[in-house]
């Protein structure tokens, strides 16, 4: 814990030495005088939020707005509490109540599948919405080639959260390892890094059986091509993308134009991703 501790002091050095336009929180809540410190130097502060309570809890804490993450989003769970699996909710449910407690300025994500799931997104009242399952076929996205596989492998037939590769619940693709490793494993980071050679062997020799295939409930809807296109496609100013499984349906007037990167954004990372 202080070696944590202690990244996290030198993450904030920099940051407060070099500032960015956004800062986005996860995993858990800095020091109020630490978000304070970050807003004094020119940033704006976001935090991951996946519960009402959580969103009160970043709101006193003095962040700027909220990145409200559903339970179908793919990858790690934002959840404050990692031995907690997150019931399931609906983004967009999850959202109302969100805004009922808090006011802040709030993206949404978890499970978007298409441009009819951001418009109800932002209807609800979300001012952008984030994506992260729909760009990891695409040209630009640092994706594995087994990952990529696996997401387009119709042997694959549903997604699940696991805490089996890491400690921590972050929803997958169900695999063999994920079933036969029900069990709760917690202590993240430790078992993330006692882990990882078993996914470095598994990505490199091609074992999708074995490999954390992160992906969020929208994952039969990720298209290959170029990853503007997917943007362009959630925004309502193109024609459907082509996905393996299925064609998106076009939605019949165009919907409010998406937000694009003030908002925080992450690098999506292959095979190494915590
Ligand atoms: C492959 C992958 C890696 C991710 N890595 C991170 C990460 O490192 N940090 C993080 O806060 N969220 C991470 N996420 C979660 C996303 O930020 C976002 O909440 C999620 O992708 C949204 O749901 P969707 O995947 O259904 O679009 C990751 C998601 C995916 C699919």
């Amino acid at each position: 814990m202080a070696a944590l501790r202690a990244l996290q002091g030198e993450k904030l050095a920099w940051l407060l030495a070099h500032p960015v336009p956004v800062v986005s929180l996860t995993f858990g809540l800095p020091e109020p005088g630490d978000i304070a410190a970050l807003r004094r130097a020119g940033s704006r502060v976001f935090a991951t939020v996946t519960t009402p309570a959580e969103a009160s809890l970043a709101r006193d804490a003095g962040v700027d707005g909220l990145v409200v993450q559903g339970s179908s989003a793919g990858g790690h769970s934002a959840t404050l509490d990692p031995v907690r699996i997150p019931g399931p909710i609906p983004t967009a449910t999850l959202l109302r109540r969100v805004l009922r407690e808090v006011d802040l300025s709030v993206v949404a994500t978890g499970g978007v599948d298409g441009p009819q799931a951001v418009r109800a997104l932002l209807d609800v009242g979300a001012q952008s919405v984030a994506v992260g399952t729909l760009l990891l076929r695409t040209d630009e996205a640092g994706t594995s080639p087994t990952h990529r596989r696996a997401l387009g492998d119709p042997s694959f037939v549903e997604t699940v959260f696991t805490q089996a590769f890491t400690g921590r619940p972050a929803r997958a693709l169900r695999s063999g390892f994920v079933s036969r490793h029900p069990d709760g494993i917690v202590g993240y980071p430790a078992p993330h890094h006692l882990a990882r050679a078993l996914r470095q062997a598994a990505g490199a020799a091609g074992d999708a059986d074995r490999l954390h295939l992160w992906a969020g409930t929208g994952w039969r809807s990720a298209p290959t091509g170029p990853a503007a296109d997917v943007v362009r496609h959630l925004a309502g100013v193109v024609e459907p993308v082509e996905t393996p499984s299925r064609v998106v349906e076009p939605i019949e007037t165009p919907s409010r134009v998406v937000e694009p990167i003030e908002t925080p954004s992450r690098v999506v990372e292959p095979v190494e991703t915590p």
